[in-house]
């Protein structure tokens, strides 16, 4: 998969861990910064990152500032983007399984390295179910369109 991660300055140790962990595996993984500790804005970087998933340019987002809130903020005013807030395991699988999230958001000030990693890699193994979760995303998705003046 093609996968845009991005972080802020509270992410940014969490995020090279999770660089490391991708770089043994086949995906294809875009570094949309922030590249130090330095103080910035977690929205610059959530955009950067919520715009190509929007767009379709990537398969999947993975966002990371200190608690994860307001990367998910960001995210989910994106058309198309369904950005999940998983600090745990049981989050992660079912944000796949019943929301298809397409955005994982990690709280860097909340978990460590190794609770990180297994959430990572259970949120990129896990398949959505679709089914009666089709209909629910599909309303989601009409909400989408009604609050954006695109609706039917
Ligand atoms: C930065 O101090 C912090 O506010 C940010 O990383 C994030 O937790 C916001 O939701």
């Amino acid at each position: 998969m093609k996968i845009a991660i991005g972080s802020d300055h509270a992410g940014f140790g969490l995020k090279e861990d999770v660089l490391e962990l991708l770089k043994g595996t086949a995906h294809e993984v875009i570094d949309c910064g922030t590249n130090t500790t330095a103080s910035v804005d977690y929205p610059d970087f959530g955009e950067k990152v919520s715009r190509m998933v929007s767009a379709g340019e990537v398969d999947r987002g993975i966002l990371i500032c200190g608690t994860g809130i307001g990367m998910s903020m960001v995210a989910n005013k994106f058309p198309n983007v369904r950005a999940a807030l998983c600090n745990d395991l049981f989050s992660a699988k079912m944000s796949r399984l019943h929301n298809d999230a397409n955005v994982l958001v990690l709280g860097g000030r909340i978990i460590g390295r190794d609770l990180a990693a297994e959430i990572v890699r259970t949120w990129l193994d896990t398949a959505f179910e679709g089914d009666r979760h089709m209909r629910r995303l599909q309303k989601i998705k009409d909400i989408e369109d009604t609050v954006n003046g695109n609706g039917k």
